[in-house]
């Protein structure tokens, strides 16, 4: 059974992996629409991963006898100002939500709460994943310039995140 903060948390990160899941797939659009078509198709598997994250949430927190609330999403933006720029965006974003996987880690441990503790892992070591696999594809970014950024979607293309 879950707490009552332990169950507020956890809705709170199916309001984040909804929204991380919208925002790579306004990012994917956005890149389909400038041609990228590597970077888009890349773009949205992401936002199915992120789907996929938040639909664990829903299930976990059902399965442990809590509510799982299925929220609005706020917007996410339509315009991205550059490749290179959303990868710097796609990062940030995932050290956003690895904080606060960690801080669900933290409220597991104050509450006792080792069930939710132990199925936390999985995220824990999805971010640490995620965000090298983001910072491998900004490494390229730098090392090809945005002025090779045809090879680089045909590079991107087939390349798998995180699973
Ligand atoms: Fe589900 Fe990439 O955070």
């Amino acid at each position: 059974m879950l707490t009552q903060k332990i169950e507020k948390k956890l809705n709170e990160q199916i309001i984040k992996e909804g929204y991380s899941s919208n925002l790579y797939l306004a990012m994917a659009s956005w890149a389909d629409t400038e041609g990228y078509a590597g970077i888009a198709q890349w773009l949205f598997a992401q936002a199915e991963e992120e789907r996929m994250h938040m639909l664990k949430f829903v299930s976990f927190i059902n399965e442990r006898g809590g509510h799982a609330i299925v929220p609005s999403f706020e917007e996410p933006p339509a315009k991205f100002d550059g490749i290179k720029v959303l990868f710097d965006q796609v990062l940030a974003h995932e050290q956003y939500i690895s904080g606060s996987i960690n801080d669900i880690v933290g409220l597991a441990i104050s509450e006792n709460d080792y069930a939710t503790h132990g199925w936390i892992q999985w995220f824990v070591t999805e971010q640490v994943e995620e965000e090298a696999s983001v910072q491998t594809i900004i490494d390229k970014l730098k090392m090809l310039g945005e002025k090779n950024m045809y090879i680089f979607d045909r590079d991107i293309m087939g390349l798998r995140g995180a699973e």
